[in-house]
């Protein structure tokens, strides 16, 4: 089966050093961080229990947006990684979404 690439946003779309949430079909949400020119992508379902990780539109980071976070039970995870270093599913991680980057558009692989 080939894969295709659907577009998502434009990188600019999202601001450096924020994040952005993204709904692609009914209870199917992801969530894209972008930091340092680059753009990180992730299911928006936390590893402890499946629960989307914000509350709030667009806010899937700390304070000092340094991590991201799950404000159901606070699991702390690198932005780079996914991986979840502090909180009940601590050495778990988010689920990484495939995706490419050309001409400042985003596009998801699926
Ligand atoms: S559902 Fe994310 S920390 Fe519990």
């Amino acid at each position: 089966m080939s894969e295709q690439q659907s577009p998502l946003c434009a990188v600019e779309d999202i601001p450096e050093g924020g994040c952005k949430g993204f709904t692609l079909a009914p209870r199917s949400t992801v969530f894209a961080v972008r930091k340092e020119d680059e753009v990180h992508i992730y299911l928006n379902a936390c590893p402890h229990a499946g629960l989307e990780l914000n509350w709030m539109p667009d806010r899937f980071l700390d304070r000092d947006k340094e991590f991201i976070l799950c404000t159901a039970h606070g699991a702390m995870f690198e932005i780079s990684s996914g991986r979840c270093i502090a909180g009940p599913c601590a050495g778990k991680s988010l689920t990484p979404v495939a995706h490419s980057v050309e001409d400042g558009q985003i596009y998801l692989q699926i």
